[in-house]
C-alpha cells in the first residue's frame, strides 16, 4: 500500500487531484494551499465557485491551522467522534483562501475515518480539500469504480479503499453561532451530538430558510440521471404491480421481496437496517441509474425514526420532493 500512498502524496503536492477513500463517501482531493489545485476541484466537478469545501486534517491539533476561535464545544465534538463522520463548521483562519470557503468566514473541517487516508494525510502534513468525488448534484460514489465512471481521466490518481464503510455524507454542524445548528444529517444523529454538547440543537433543512451556501441543501442533489420516485410505503406495491401490469419498465428499490417475474426488471430488495441501507444506499442507485434503459426508479419510503433520517433527507433530494403517484390506470402520472 505504501507505494499508492506515496504516488498519491506526490501528486498532491505537485498540485494534482486525487480521489480518496473515506468511510463516507470517496472524496476529490486537492492541497488546501494551492490555489490553482483548488480551482481544478471546481472546475472537474462543475460545481458553483460559491459552494465552498471541506477541509480534511489528520489531527485535532490541525484545527488551529484552519479555524480560529474555536470554541470548547468544538473540541469536545472532535474528542467524541473524529476520526468520524462529523464536519464541523468553524470561523475561517485568515490566511485560509477565500477560493475554499466561497468567500464566507466560516470554513468546514473534518477528519475522516479511514486508514488510508488518515496516512496519506499524516504523510502529506498539511489540509486537503475533499467534496464528495462527483459531477455537482450526482449521487456521491461509495467506491473507486464510480469515481472511476463519473470523473475518470479527469482525476490524476485515485487511491482505491474499498467500499465505504456508512456510505451517506458527513452530518455538517455548524457551531459559530451561540446556538448550534445541524447543516445536513449523516449517521452521527442529532441525538448523539445532544448526548455530548446538550439540548439546544436547531435543525435547517432548507435553502429558504438558511443564510449560509450548502449545495446539500439545494432543493435537487445525489441525484440518479433517471427521475427517481419516492413513493409511501403502504402504495408502493400496488404501483409496482401496475407499472408491470401496464409493462412499463421501471426499476425499484424496495424492502420487499420482488413479485414482477420480468429479467428485464432490476428489483433491488434494500436492507431493513439503516446502517446497512445507508453503506448500499449510493451503489445501489448508481447500479438503478446505469444498469438498463427504465423509464425511472421507484424507491419506497424507508419508515420513521432518527436513524433514518438522513436517508431520507437524501433520497427526498434526489427525487426532487416526495412524490405520490396516483397509480389508477387513468390517472398515472410520473410517465
Ligand atoms: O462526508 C463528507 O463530508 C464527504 C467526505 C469526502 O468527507 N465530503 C462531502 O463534501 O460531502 P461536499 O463538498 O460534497 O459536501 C460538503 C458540504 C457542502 O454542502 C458544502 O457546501 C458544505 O459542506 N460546506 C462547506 N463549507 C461550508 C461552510 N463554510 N459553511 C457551510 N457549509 C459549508
Ligand atoms: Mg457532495
Amino acid at each position: 500500500m505504501q507505494e499508492q500512498l506515496s504516488r498519491a502524496v506526490k501528486k498532491l503536492r505537485g498540485g494534482g487531484l486525487v480521489a480518496f477513500p473515506t468511510e463516507t463517501v470517496y472524496g476529490l482531493g486537492a492541497d488546501a494551499r494551492n490555489e490553482h489545485a483548488i480551482s481544478k476541484v471546481f472546475a472537474i466537478k462543475k460545481r458553483p465557485i460559491d459552494h465552498p469545501l471541506t477541509i480534511h486534517i489528520a489531527t485535532i491539533e490541525q484545527i488551529k491551522d484552519w479555524a480560529i476561535n474555536i470554541p470548547d464545544l468544538a473540541l469536545e465534538l472532535a474528542k467524541s467522534f473524529w476520526p468520524g463522520p462529523l464536519t464541523m463548521i468553524l470561523p475561517k483562519h485568515p490566511k485560509v483562501s477565500n477560493l475554499i470557503t466561497g468567500n464566507q468566514n466560516t470554513i468546514a473541517i473534518r477528519i475522516p475515518r479511514h486508514s488510508l487516508t488518515l496516512t496519506m494525510l499524516q504523510q502529506f502534513g498539511s489540509g486537503i480539500v475533499g467534496p464528495s468525488a462527483n459531477t455537482y448534484g450526482r449521487i456521491s460514489p461509495t467506491s473507486a469504480q464510480h469515481v472511476k465512471q463519473d470523473l475518470g481521466s479527469k482525476v490524476d490518481y485515485i487511491l482505491d479503499g474499498g467500499q465505504c464503510e456508512v456510505g451517506i455524507e458527513s452530518t455538517i454542524i455548524n457551531i459559530t453561532n451561540n446556538t448550534p445548528q445541524i447543516l445536513r444529517q449523516g449517521v452521527i444523529t442529532q441525538e448523539d451530538i445532544t448526548k455530548i454538547i446538550g439540548n439546544d440543537l436547531l435543525f435547517i433543512n432548507t435553502i429558504e430558510e438558511s443564510t449560509i451556501k450548502v449545495p446539500g441543501l439545494d432543493k435537487t442533489h445525489y441525484a440518479p440521471i433517471k427521475p427517481l420516485y419516492l413513493v409511501e410505503s403502504q402504495e408502493f406495491l400496488a404501483i409496482a404491480k401496475f407499472m408491470s401490469q401496464q409493462g412499463l419498465n421501471y426499476s425499484y428499490l424496495s424492502f420487499q421481496e420482488c413479485f414482477i417475474k420480468d429479467d428485464k426488471i432490476i428489483w433491488i430488495q434494500a436492507e431493513q437496517n439503516p446502517l446497512l441501507y445507508a453503506r448500499n444506499l449510493y451503489t445501489y442507485l448508481h447500479q438503478l441509474d446505469l444498469t438498463n434503459n427504465a423509464k425511472g426508479i421507484i424507491v419506497e419510503m424507508p419508515p420513521n425514526g432518527s436513524k433514518w433520517q438522513a436517508i431520507i433527507e437524501r433520497l427526498t433530494k434526489a427525487s426532487n420532493g416526495k412524490l405520490t403517484v396516483n397509480y389508477s390506470p387513468s390517472h398515472c402520472k410520473p410517465l
